[in-house]
């Protein structure tokens, strides 16, 4: 860029990404407060909850997949996850933290050592225990500690799954995502192919009684899509489908935003409904079911023009049971019973899309900085530079597949969606190389990038050869954006 934008150009940049829509509505806000005995007499109910839970133990893994203070809200919805299982009854050798642990202590953390979830929510960081944090936090450990296997890990804690079979195992990761790939904050990301077969490897030790995965990432339906099989005992519940983005909530400008002190979202739309819903009912009466349709009414608000489909996949029989056997149930909302009419909290009237939230923080560091400051010209430099990768990023991308498939029909190959049911691609190790191609010339995808996997794996699904590929990223990009986000520093995303 030869010449940086003044602050109004910023501004229309800035409006150009982020269309939110905003208007109100009312529901009730608060639930039915009633012994849980009388749950009989709205619907069947869980199945027996205490037998269910007779036996084993619960296990869980938590795992924030970013880094970075524009990132707050992923590390905000894993320490109220721990929160929420500590008041639960689930103990610390039990559950399995995964987290960067760059927030709480971050310079622009205007509260230092805390963290919050909620606009008027406590501290939530306090006693989160600090399993694999910093360069730990990568997918090597998370599968070792997921199988058990003491021997594969490299830093951390040591603490894995070391479960039995009549053992409950909950995992809930939140993050950035794309088609078939999942953020990590040490690369390269997680592919969904390579998680499935580790969830067949999990089963295949006969380590559970059954294992619910709540998972919120852009495009987070494509992780399972066609990709986890029936039988392996598993539940899991996405933020969105297979092609659309996850939302962050209770960010700067969104309504309800956060203090005027916090330059960042505080929490993501699905993560806050499964959370909130949890903190609130008897999870002895509540099942997994109760829940997903719950949430699901939360994250999508239609009403407002955005919002996201949360799916479910796997054994969906498992979704009769209680919650109480994944996640425990806090003696104090023992009268809580979950009642569908009731439990609707009032829905955010603003939300920011997932992908647009660092720019969102980005534009309020440079909007508060004092005009002249030298604040001001190094926020003003961050959103160039994050502006200027989307558009090189974009831009490579699109001119690749007219390369490959000429002006008219390279757009319709990179855009194309497979029916519901078929996985992304069906040669994973073909989508690993096309991004490693792309990365040599055209520099990181990083985290916005991640949008781009479905091209890639189009490529492939198209038969295009790796020297292809590789010809046609050299073509593309001459040069790429110097900043951060462009660099290979990192390593390759796969
Ligand atoms: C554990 O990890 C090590 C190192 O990656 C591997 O050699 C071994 O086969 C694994 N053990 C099991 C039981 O999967
Ligand atoms: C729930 O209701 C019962 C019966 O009214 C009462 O004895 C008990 O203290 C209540 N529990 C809580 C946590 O409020």
């Amino acid at each position: 860029m030869a010449r940086i934008p003044t602050g109004a150009l910023l501004f229309l940049l800035f409006l150009a990404v982020t269309g939110l829509a905003s208007g109100g509505r009312n529901l009730p806000g608060d639930f039915l407060r009633l012994p849980s005995e009388a749950l009989k007499f709205f619907r069947g109910g869980a199945s027996d909850a205490s037998d269910e839970d007779s036996v084993g133990t619960r296990w869980a893994v938590l795992i924030a997949g970013s880094n970075g203070y524009w990132n707050y809200r992923h590390q905000a919805d894993i320490c109220h996850a721990y929160q929420l299982l500590r008041k639960n009854g689930l103990k610390d050798e039990n559950i399995i933290v995964f987290m960067y642990d760059d927030i709480a202590f971050n310079p622009e953390n205007p509260r230092p050592g805390v963290i919050i979830n909620h606009p008027k929510g406590s501290d939530v960081y306090h006693g989160v225990p600090k399993d694999y944090t910093g360069e730990d936090v990568n997918v090597n450990n998370f599968f070792a500690a997921l199988l058990g296997n003491k021997s594969a890990l490299t830093g951390g804690s040591g603490k894995v799954v070391d479960s039995g079979p009549n053992d409950h195992i909950f995992i809930y990761y939140s993050d950035h995502g794309g088609p078939g790939v999942l953020g990590m904050p040490t690369y390269p990301y997680m592919y969904a192919d390579d998680l499935n077969e580790v969830l067949k490897k999990k089963h295949a030790a006969g380590s559970y009684k059954s294992l619910v995965f709540y998972l919120e990432a852009c495009e987070s339906g494509s992780i399972f899509e066609g990709l986890l099989p029936e039988g392996l005992n598993i539940y899991t519940t996405t933020a969105s489908n297979a092609y659309e983005s996850s939302w962050g909530t209770y960010c700067p400008g969104d309504y309800p935003s956060p203090p005027p002190e916090y330059d960042t979202c505080l929490g993501d739309l699905y993560s806050v409904a499964w959370l909130e819903d949890s903190d609130n009912h008897n999870l002895k009466t509540e099942t997994l079911r109760q829940q997903y349709e719950l949430v699901k009414k939360r994250t999508l608000s239609d009403d407002y023009g955005y919002g996201s489909h949360v799916m479910q996949y796997g054994d969906l029989m498992l979704n009769k049971n209680a919650l109480f056997s994944y996640l425990g149930t806090d003696p104090a909302n023992e009268n809580n019973t979950f009642v569908e009419k009731n439990s609707l909290r009032r829905p955010a009237t603003k939300v920011t899309n997932q992908r647009d939230a660092d720019l969102v923080h980005f534009w309020e560091k440079f909007r508060k900085a004092p005009e002249g400051s030298h604040g001001k010209i190094v926020a003003q430099k961050k959103f160039v530079e994050a502006m200027s990768h989307r558009v090189h990023i974009d831009n490579s991308v699109k001119l690749i597949g007219k390369l490959l498939f000429g002006i008219e029909k390279g757009p319709e190959v990179l855009d194309a969606i497979r029916p519901a049911g078929q996985p992304l691609v069906d040669d994973w190790d073909c989508l690993k190389n096309m991004v490693r191609s792309f990365e040599a010339r055209c520099g990181s995808l990083s985290q916005y990038g991640m949008k781009h996997m479905r091209s890639f794996a189009n490529l492939c699904n198209a038969g295009i050869s790796k020297e292809k590929m590789a010809e046609a990223s050299a073509q593309a990009c001459v040069s790429v954006p110097p900043g951060p986000w462009s660099s290979l520093h990192k390593g390759f995303t796969a």
